[in-house]
């Protein structure tokens, strides 16, 4: 993990070694102060003569200079470490947001979105906050102590005594509060994560909650989680004042114990009268990088334990890599010929066997449709044949060539789809038949000009609306016509249409039905329908039952043997009059 940060610290190597450099120097500057009004009261304390006051007005100007230098250096040195932290965190996001992009969607099953929100926003801030200047903080604190400590014990043992009992006791508290913060911050955390997942889920849900009047209940949980993560923070914020009561408190003993023992060393003329202000002043610079030291103690083991969360998801094995190194070239991959097997298949999402040995395969220019009951299977295929899923055991061949030793990324580029749950992103319709990319625009031009002429276009209406988020301002149809029209315009060989057109209107789908026998014409082609019209004009047809191929072959074989099929389709045939 150290190397993973270092690598991407190193950019910024020299804002951050300057940040560091800076610490001693800062801190010098710092507690060099109350030595320079034990001088100018040294000063004072010789006479009243010209020459002392001189003196005295010298070692006040010296303070301000010292005050000065140290504002400027600090100024610089936080500057600096917020860029650096800034960018580092910059540059952290953004890798782990194109790492999540590319993690197999099994990672996703155990992680809802809000979990991965919190990782890329709180747990990034929380880093970001230590490298900003929580580290310079903590160092630059702990130093100024042991610096503190080595003119005090040099100005006077006695009384440094005091303060060398009371510090352990008080880093003793510091570290047991850390902690009692540190776990109160966790659970409030994941409070946060489960109220980002039920307001994403609320929103997603919205028109069902509504229709259902289920508002009461959704608040009511939502409600429960937010009092929690009141309730935690009231906790932590119950600690904290608490904690600086102590602190406060032990500080003025402190100092009324080294006041009454200094005063009579004053009167055993062991001690001067500007060396007990000086000492007060040290023991009173000394509390306060004591009592921030929690905070920011804190604050940088948040930074770590998010740091090792992020982490985690970094060590996540990425799609590609899940596979052994695929054998060929993206260039051999483009030669293969558009034939599919299945070769005895086993495949589930969990425990159960979704899918159980299922054998078929599909000649290069075949169009081959599926069909079988509600949870038959048939998606999984698609998704297996995307590589979104690998099987459990068997193998799915391309042209002879099982898909493990294919590049992922070169399979999907001869595979156009069109899965059940129509995704559309915002943005124009143009960019969603393109999905944004230039190169893909410029090669699918002319697809979309085909697309234009044949009127597939007008089918969404005259004025191509822009999608808003989700196409939530799009019909199901609507949503199914424009991925329709991305798999066109995608210049791949193999198509996989899961009910690519289930929710048009009956002439819609005719008309995509003539498109189809056009623009299929050469393409190796699987079909998932649950409409018998849409099926029948297909090469074959496979039935699905229970993750396996219990019938297969032409319209005209399966009606007449009246099987599986004709008892699937029974009740279309009547409406088709067959
Ligand atoms: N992500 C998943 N995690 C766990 N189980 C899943 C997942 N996706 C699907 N399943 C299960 O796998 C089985 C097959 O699902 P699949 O989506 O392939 O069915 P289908 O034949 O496409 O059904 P439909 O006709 O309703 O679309 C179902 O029992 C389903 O519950
Ligand atoms: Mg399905």
């Amino acid at each position: 993990m150290l190397q993973w940060f270092l690598r991407h610290s190193y950019r910024y190597r020299s804002y951050l070694i300057f940040g560091l450099v800076m610490i001693p120097i800062v801190q010098f500057f710092r507690i060099v102060r109350p030595t320079i009004i034990k001088w100018v009261l040294e000063a004072v304390e010789k006479g009243q003569g010209a020459e002392n006051l001189a003196l005295a007005l010298d070692y006040v100007l010296l303070f301000m200079i010292c005050i000065v230098i140290n504002f400027v250096l600090q100024a610089l040195q936080v500057l600096a470490t917020s860029y650096a932290g800034l960018n580092i965190v910059k540059n952290i996001r953004e890798e782990l947001f194109d790492h999540i992009l590319k993690l197999p969607f099994v990672f996703f099953h155990s992680k809802n979105s809000g979990q991965i929100i919190i990782r890329l926003t709180s747990d990034v801030e929380a880093v970001r906050a230590a490298l900003s200047g929580g580290l310079v903080r903590v160092v630059g604190d702990c130093l100024a102590i042991v610096g503190i400590l080595s003119i005090l014990l040099h100005m006077n043992w006695r009384l440094t005594l005091y303060v060398v009992i009371a510090i352990p006791i008080l880093l003793k508290v510091t570290a047991w509060i850390g902690r009692l913060i540190r776990e109160g911050m966790t659970s409030a955390k994941r409070l946060l994560s489960q109220m980002t997942t039920a307001v994403s889920e609320a929103i997603g849900g919205l028109e069902v909650i509504h229709g259902f009047s289920q508002q009461q209940s959704v608040l009511a949980e939502f409600n429960k989680l937010s009092r929690r993560y009141t309730e935690k923070y009231h906790e932590l914020n119950n600690v904290e004042p608490t904690f600086y009561g102590f602190v406060e408190f032990m500080g003025s003993f402190l100092l009324a114990c080294i006041i009454f023992d200094g005063t009579s060393q004053i009167h055993a003329q062991t001690l001067s009268f500007a060396e007990l202000v000086a000492v007060v002043t040290y023991v009173q610079s000394i509390m306060h990088p004591i009592r921030h030291l929690t905070g920011m103690f804190n604050n940088l083991q948040n930074a770590w334990t998010s740091m090792q969360r992020i982490f985690n998801i970094m060590g996540e094995s990425e799609e590609a890599e899940v596979n052994q190194q695929p054998a060929l070239e993206a260039s051999e991959v483009s030669r293969l010929k558009p034939a599919l097997e299945f070769r005895d298949v086993k495949f589930s999402y969990g425990e159960e066997l979704v899918l159980k040995s299922l054998n078929f395969s599909i000649k290069p220019g075949e169009k081959v449709a599926i069909v079988g009951r509600t949870g038959a299977g048939k998606s999984t295929i698609i998704k297996l044949l995307n590589r979104f899923y690998s099987p459990c055991s068997g193998e799915i061949l391309l042209d002879n060539h099982s898909l493990e030793n294919i590049p992922v990324t070169s399979l999907r580029e001869r595979i156009g789809f069109v899965l059940q749950d129509v995704y559309l992103f915002s943005g124009s319709v143009q960019q969603n038949l393109s999905l944004f990319e230039e190169r893909f625009n410029q090669a699918s031009a002319e697809q979309v000009k085909i697309l234009k002429n044949s009127g597939f276009l007008t089918l969404l209406g005259q004025e191509l609306k822009d999608v808003e988020h989700n196409g939530e301002n799009f019909s199901l149809g609507e949503k199914q016509l424009v991925a329709f029209g991305r798999v066109y315009t995608k210049n791949a060989d193999i198509f996989l249409l899961d009910e690519a057109t289930s929710n048009v209107d009956v002439r819609t789908e005719q008309f995509l039905q003539n498109q189809l026998n056009l623009f299929l014409k050469n393409k190796t082609a699987i079909i998932i329908a649950h409409r018998l019209s849409t099926v029948r004009h297909v090469d074959r047809i496979l039935v699905l039952k229970e993750g396996q191929v219990v019938e297969q072959g032409s319209y005209q074989e399966l009606v007449s043997k009246r099987g599986e099929f004709f008892e699937y389709f029974r009740h279309q045939y009547k409406d088709l009059a067959i």
